[in-house]
């Protein structure tokens, strides 16, 4: 197969991209910011304030709007989605040694965290519909390769402790993410859910993030909102959203003017800086996810008598649309439209390498991994950033 027998049909869907961004020439990002309301005001606010760093009032206006958006009873702001893993996870009780659960499709930082936390991945497979862990595979990895006791949840073969599971909503599609706690309750696994791109989904009317015991989002700048550099935490549960903001904030000790830490803390809070461009930027959230929707509307009806599969939100779910997914009907596709649109400077990306497949984690423990490679296969991104009207 080559790009000329091709051709014609690829041209198609980069005219209809270039038309929907109204750009006939230029290059077309795939996720690029827009900063239309108070982002220069708050951020000039705070210079001015001298409060630049991880005191400041809009640090507490963010966890505050976040709760808003989220539902979540607490929030403690970070300084990216990594370090919001990392610190969830060790929240949730992974110590060095452990097993951690995860999906081979996602970003790096997920699998990254968990070596930071001292534990190794686990890959289990994911489903075609939502792209996210699959339930059903999780339960038969479980079933066959582990074994419970009043201690936790353990492989068989090589003893290690399985101390929590990080399903992630790929590029903002929920996943089956009350199914998972169903059997990460059966196993007494704790849920870390790595929401750091589904800001604006939902599962009913509960949103993402809010399943687990811990949910952690990203505010990087290819996000639906940045603030430049951040990430954030949520919980429902007291004893831990404390627990996680003492130690994002180093430990210190309250006191107005001593100096005191009581545990090994973390410098992972948030600066009002960035706090501040988030929070101009939440401001506008509304407006980007009606936007992002409207544009996942006129790419649905255009694939729809095409070959390619426009991915969609599965069924109860409410997903932001944040990067646009479609499918080829194999690799050789996948690959040509890749080539083709990012040298017509239409930028496009396929979906993650699987994380088993990368040099650091060829020797993790996987599950069969028949749909993750099946996506890998076929997935690309097309441009999603929001279309000021
Ligand atoms: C799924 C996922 N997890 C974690 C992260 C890490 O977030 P950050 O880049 O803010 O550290 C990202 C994105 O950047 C992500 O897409």
């Amino acid at each position: 197969m080559s790009v000329k027998e091709n051709q014609k049909s690829f041209d198609e869907i980069i005219n209809f991209i270039r038309e929907r961004f109204n750009e006939p020439e230029e290059f077309i990002p795939l996720h690029a910011p827009y900063f239309g309301g108070n982002e220069k005001k708050y951020v000039m606010e705070t210079i001015e304030s001298t409060f630049v760093s991880s005191v400041g009032a809009y640090v507490t206006k963010f966890e505050e709007m976040m709760k808003q958006i989220t539902g979540a009873k607490f929030v403690i702001a970070m300084v990216n989605g990594t370090t919001a893993l990392h610190l969830a996870m060790l929240v949730a009780g992974v110590k060095h040694g452990d097993a951690v659960i995860t999906q081979p499709l996602t970003f790096a930082a997920t699998a990254n965290a968990i070596v930071h936390a001292g534990a190794s991945p686990v890959f289990i497979d994911v489903d075609k519909d939502t792209l996210g862990l699959s339930p059903i595979a999780l339960e038969e990895w479980l079933k066959a390769n582990t074994s419970v006791s009043e201690h936790g949840c353990f492989i068989q073969s090589n003893g290690q402790r399985v101390a929590a599971c990080i399903p992630m909503h790929s590029f903002g599609f929920p996943l089956y993410i009350e199914e998972i706690i169903k059997v990460c309750d059966k196993y007494g696994i704790p849920v870390v859910e790595d929401a750091a791109e589904s800001l604006g989904s939902y599962v009913g009317e509960k949103h993402t993030g809010t399943f687990g015991l811990l949910g952690t989002f990203s505010f990087n700048g290819n996000k639906t909102v940045t603030s430049g550099g951040g990430g954030a935490i949520i919980t429902n549960n007291e004893r831990i959203g404390l627990l996680t903001k003492h130690l994002s904030t180093t430990a210190k000790v309250p006191h107005a003017y001593e100096f005191s830490h009581d545990m090994v803390g973390y410098n992972y809070r948030m600066p009002n800086l960035n706090a501040a461009l988030a929070c101009a930027q939440l401001e506008q959230l509304d407006k980007f996810l009606e936007n992002k929707i409207e544009l996942s509307k006129l790419y649905s009806a255009f694939f729809k008598n095409r070959n390619e599969e426009f991915v969609q939100e599965r069924e109860g779910t409410t997903a932001n649309y944040w990067l646009n997914t479609i499918m080829f009907e194999n690799k050789d596709e996948q690959q040509l439209f890749l080539q083709y649109s990012n040298d017509k400077k239409v930028m496009t990306r396929p979906i993650w390498q699987l994380m088993n497949k990368l040099p650091m984690y060829k020797s993790c423990l996987a599950g069969p991994l028949p749909n993750a490679q099946w996506l890998e296969d076929r997935v690309v991104n097309i441009p999603s950033s929001y279309r000021p009207v």
